[in-house]
């Protein structure tokens, strides 16, 4: 096979600077190096961690960068070595790799590949501690291994994953980070049984999709808890069977819980406060409820909580995407989309061309907002 080595010109979001607008620009994209592949991007989902990252507070990005990471799209070439994606092949991009070789990729019950943290895409840039992105002459970081708010992002192989060519890319790019890890905290991290009762903090995209797990698992009663009243319809169209809007409560609201449901037996904190990551716990029966945190904090935060509640029998875990192995898991959740195991339309209750990018953030705070998805042409 022979390796394309020209450099592409197109369009991208880029944020010069925390906390300004994106500008659209022209790019030079370099081409895919060993082990590298370059995607069109086709669909990209706006998620909160890049709303987070526009404004310089996680994960220590590096400006002026190229953000966004839930997106789907077409492989246009690849670099030398790439095995399993070749052009033209449909694939989903993910900023959780699956590098198969680390020691935790090589355990089956874990999926934090030590790629995401000590990698180069931790560092903003590829292995060989370039971009692959230069705009008038500057070189502009990555994102989170992915970078999808441009027309054609370059990737390593390890954080792309190979999907079905019939699913609809304006859809499944939901699939790159906020639906796994909502639907994943419910049926594989927590492992909810038929017949539970469970409790979600938060409504956005993550809590709806944690919502929807519970109610495939089974749970017969989904307590969903928000202080925007808005979420309590879209949330009952999820599986949500019972509404609390978090400001209707004066009182400590695991209390408030515990009085009126009795013991619950899974919560899941998706808003990524302290305040509510202990509400959350507390709310878990003592004895063997168990909380997962799926909501980010800011990174300098710590959590205080009392030894003798896990004395008691009260467990606390965390994930990172839905506790799924990226590479491997991706493709088969776009077939359960597919089957109608997972109503991605759902989600999206907002769709823009990726030139009203600006348009599509503002819209995180109208309150109604689930995803927005950015189409590009
Ligand atoms: N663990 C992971 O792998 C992972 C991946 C992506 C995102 N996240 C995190 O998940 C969290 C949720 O993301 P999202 O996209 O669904 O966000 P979102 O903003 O769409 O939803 C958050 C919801 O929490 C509600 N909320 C705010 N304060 C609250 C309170 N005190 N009590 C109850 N509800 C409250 C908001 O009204 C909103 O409906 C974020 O912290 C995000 O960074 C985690
Ligand atoms: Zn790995
Ligand atoms: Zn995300």
């Amino acid at each position: 096979m022979s390796f394309v080595q020209t450099v592409i010109k197109c369009r991208a979001a880029i944020s010069w600077k925390a906390n300004q607008a994106f500008s659209i620009e022209e790019i030079e994209v370099a081409p895919p190096q060993s082990g590298e592949v370059r995607v069109k991007i086709i669909a990209t989902g706006i998620c909160l961690t890049d709303a987070s990252a526009s404004r310089g507070k996680i994960l220590d990005v590096k400006f002026p960068i190229i953000l966004g990471h839930e997106a789907a799209g077409i492989v246009e070439s690849v670099g030398e070595g790439v095995k399993s994606v070749k052009p033209g092949d449909h694939v989903i991009t993910l900023f959780l790799p699956q590098c198969k070789k680390c020691e935790v990729c090589k355990r089956e019950d874990a999926n934090t590949c030590m790629e995401f943290f000590h990698g180069s895409q931790a560092r903003g840039v590829m292995d060989d501690g370039k971009s692959r992105f230069k705009c008038k002459g500057k070189e502009i970081f990555q994102f989170m291994g992915t970078s999808t708010f441009t027309e054609y992002s370059v990737l390593k192989e390890i954080n792309v994953a190979k999907i079905n060519p019939k699913a609809p890319l304006e859809k499944v790019c939901l699939l790159g980070c906020g639906v796994p890890t909502g639907y994943g905290g419910s049926t594989k991290t927590a492992k909810v049984r038929e017949g539970s009762t469970a409790a979600v903090w938060g409504l956005g995209t993550i809590g709806l999709a944690c919502i929807l797990g519970c109610k495939n698992a089974g749970a017969s009663k989904i307590i969903g808890i928000d202080k925007n009243p808005m979420k309590e319809q879209i949330a009952k169209e999820f599986g949500c069977t019972d509404f609390i809007n978090a400001g209707d409560v004066s009182k400590s609201i695991e209390e408030y819980l515990n009085k009126k449901y009795g013991m619950i037996d899974y919560t899941f904190e998706c808003v990524g406060t302290i305040p509510t990551m202990k509400q959350a716990f507390k709310t878990a029966a003592l004895g063997y409820g168990v909380c997962v945190l799926v909501g980010v904090s800011p990174q300098d935060e710590e959590i205080n909580l009392s030894p003798i509640d896990f004395l008691l029998g009260r467990k606390l875990t965390g994930e990172l995407f839905g506790s799924y192995k990226s590479v491997d898991d991706v493709p088969k959740l776009v077939e359960e989309y597919m089957e109608g195991t997972i109503p991605l339309e759902k989600f999206i209750t907002h769709n823009l061309s990726f030139d009203e990018i600006n348009e599509g953030f503002e819209l995180l705070h109208n309150g109604i907002c689930v995803r927005c998805v950015l189409n590009y042409k």
